[in-house]
């Protein structure tokens, strides 16, 4: 059998009881450690509290090695450990197809992920639209694929969760073209270099699916000790210090509830311009009011 397990947002003991009876019997135990970090446990703290090796699998190993990671699981328990929600962004479906077309079992524990622990910084989770990832830009390379999206949210009136860029062992361009496996120490986008991202972009694009003052929410180690959130306007937020990863935000949409903006006013520095930069914000996309149709036009 493949398991694929959720191990939750930050700590080693996230794990579902579920999932910790199957992770202790499996001949093998992979953890995904590419699309995201769990934040409060090493490697060595999961093998102590598995009572298990723990393999770490990176992009290469999952995309090119499945046949490695599903080797004898016809007759063994495999286990492949996802920090969140198996199934949270970036979905692992292609190692399940695999799986499946081999008439390997497949078993899935699910666990909370940052798709709707995001619900944690007060904004309703029924009133988000599409998620969005951000990339790092580099010289050459600053792709905004995103930008119809946000714009497509927000003009039916709905927030955009984006996720942040992680690169835990990528090559250089260099290294990568001469074949060495020598790897670049982590990195973690930041809000403020989100941020400055979109910022650029409206400027190129000026079809303003969004402003420079358009509210937006950190949320930083979320489901951690060290989880924070503030709120504010783009261009504030091009430069806050949010610490430490991981880091998500949120680009309101325009069916802010009066409940939501009341939660996101603890989290801002000052409550009566956040509350205003949201009216001018709500007033952008706000469609037409509505004029019943007249005895003519029925007729029509
Ligand atoms: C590609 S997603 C993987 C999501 C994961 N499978 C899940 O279900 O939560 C990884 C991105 O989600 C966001 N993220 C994940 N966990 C987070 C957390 N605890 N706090 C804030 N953002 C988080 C970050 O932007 C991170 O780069």
């Amino acid at each position: 059998m493949l398991y694929l397990i959720g191990l939750g947002l930050s700590y080693k003991s996230d794990i579902t009881v579920r999932g910790l009876e199957i992770v202790k019997k499996c001949s093998r135990v992979y953890l995904e450690h590419y699309t995201s970090i769990l934040m409060a446990a090493s490697k060595e703290e999961l093998e102590e509290f598995y009572g298990n090796k723990v393999i770490l699998a990176d992009r290469e190993l999952v995309e090119s090695g499945a046949e490695e990671i599903l080797k004898n699981s016809e007759t063994e328990d495999v286990a492949f450990l996802v920090v969140g929600d198996p199934f949270g962004a970036t979905t692992h479906t292609d190692l399940v197809l695999r799986a499946k077309q081999s008439n390997i079992p497949v078993e899935i524990v699910h666990n909370a992920s940052v798709m709707n622990a995001v619900g944690a910084c007060g904004l309703q989770l029924y009133n988000f639209g599409q998620t969005i990832s951000m990339v790092f830009f580099t010289d050459n390379w600053r792709p905004d694929s995103w930008y119809g999206k946000i714009m497509e949210n927000r003009r039916i009136g709905l927030h955009t969760l984006v996720l942040l860029d992680i690169k835990v062992k990528e090559q250089s361009i260099e290294n990568m073209a001469r074949g060495r496996l020598i790897y670049e120490p982590p990195r973690y986008m930041s809000i403020s270099q989100c941020c400055e991202q979109l910022l650029e972009i409206e400027e190129s694009r000026g079809t303003k699916a969004y402003t420079p003052d358009t509210p937006v929410v950190a949320i930083s180690r979320l489901g951690s000790a060290g989880q924070s959130f503030k709120s504010g306007t783009i261009q504030e937020l091009s430069e806050y210090d949010a610490g430490e990863p991981l880091h998500s935000l949120v680009i309101l949409g325009r069916q802010c509830h009066e409940l939501e903006l009341e939660y996101l006013l603890e989290f801002c520095d000052n409550k009566e311009k956040f509350r205003n930069d949201i009216l001018q914000d709500q007033e952008y996309f706000k469609p037409a009011p509505w004029v019943p149709p007249t005895e003519e036009e029925d007729e029509d």
